[in-house]
């Protein structure tokens, strides 16, 4: 079957607008949308611009707008849009560099912000190896720890749209992993980054950031870390009771 993609070209050094450029490709029931592009660069049209890495859903290269939502276009088949008229943009509300690709230099700089590794003063265990987790501990950040940073979720979320200074949904999934890792101690630290100024109040639950390729649930995420802040506020936090259970499940 042919599908017809109408694709912006752009470049920021050039160019005040995009121009659309349409391109017609035979699909199967197996080609991806990044498949095409890759049929389009590699057999039509060698300028046309966009991210790769996996191709698999894996690193979260491949994050764009297709017809209207944000997708990772390595998973997303083309015939599973139902319909052979496809249009691909770029990430919405970030600069776009060229054609699909856009700068993520802030989205990175934001996640840089949360402490985006374990900081733990839990003594390592005798044998010097890692500190272990039970099952359910592993469970509990399993979800979160799974995103690849693909930007669909702070793209689509309209409170970064208008304010560029709000960390976004993907910043503050990532100080949740940490914040609910059994083994890291470092969670007063990272409540307070997320309830400064241009952390979760920000958020208005409007949870478009929910559409996130890994059903990562970033609203919901967003509000526990809404609920930890306030409860630590009153002295009902849960800081000094998650030290005590990560010693007793290391
Ligand atoms: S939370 Fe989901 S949509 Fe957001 S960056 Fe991670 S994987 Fe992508
Ligand atoms: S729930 Fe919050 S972070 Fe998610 S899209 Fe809405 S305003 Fe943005
Ligand atoms: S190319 Fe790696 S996630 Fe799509």
């Amino acid at each position: 079957m042919k599908v017809t993609f109408r694709v912006p070209r752009f470049d920021a050094a050039t160019d005040f607008t995009a121009k659309y450029q349409v391109y017609h490709v035979e699909v199967n029931q197996f080609t991806t949308i990044l498949d095409a592009l890759n049929i389009i660069k590699d057999e039509q049209d060698s300028s046309l611009t966009f991210r790769r890495g996996s191709q698999s859903g894996i690193d979260g290269s491949c994050g764009m707008m297709i017809n209207g939502r944000n997708r990772l276009a390595s998973t997303t088949r083309v015939l599973s849009l139902n319909t052979t008229e496809i249009a691909v943009g770029p990430l919405p509300g970030f600069p776009v560099i060229r054609d699909l690709v856009v700068d993520f230099d802030s989205f990175f700089a934001k996640d840089a912000v949360m402490l985006p590794y374990l900081v733990t003063d839990i003594a390592k265990p005798a044998d010097g190896k890692e500190r272990l987790q039970s099952p359910k501990d592993a469970n509990r950040i399993a979800l979160a720890a799974s995103c690849n940073q693909c930007g669909c979720c702070t793209s689509a979320c309209p409170v970064h749209w208008s304010n560029g200074e709000y960390y976004g949904p993907s910043a503050l999934t990532r100080a949740y992993r940490f914040v609910e890792d059994s083994r890291d101690t470092a969670i007063k630290a990272r409540l307070d980054i997320v309830g400064s100024e241009t952390g979760v109040w920000r958020c208005h639950t409007v949870f478009n950031c929910s559409e996130c390729p890994k059903s990562i649930p970033n609203g919901e995420n967003i509000q526990a870390l809404k609920r930890k802040i306030m409860l630590n506020k009153i002295g009902l936090g849960r800081i000094e009771v998650k030290v005590a259970r990560t010693e007793a499940t290391v």
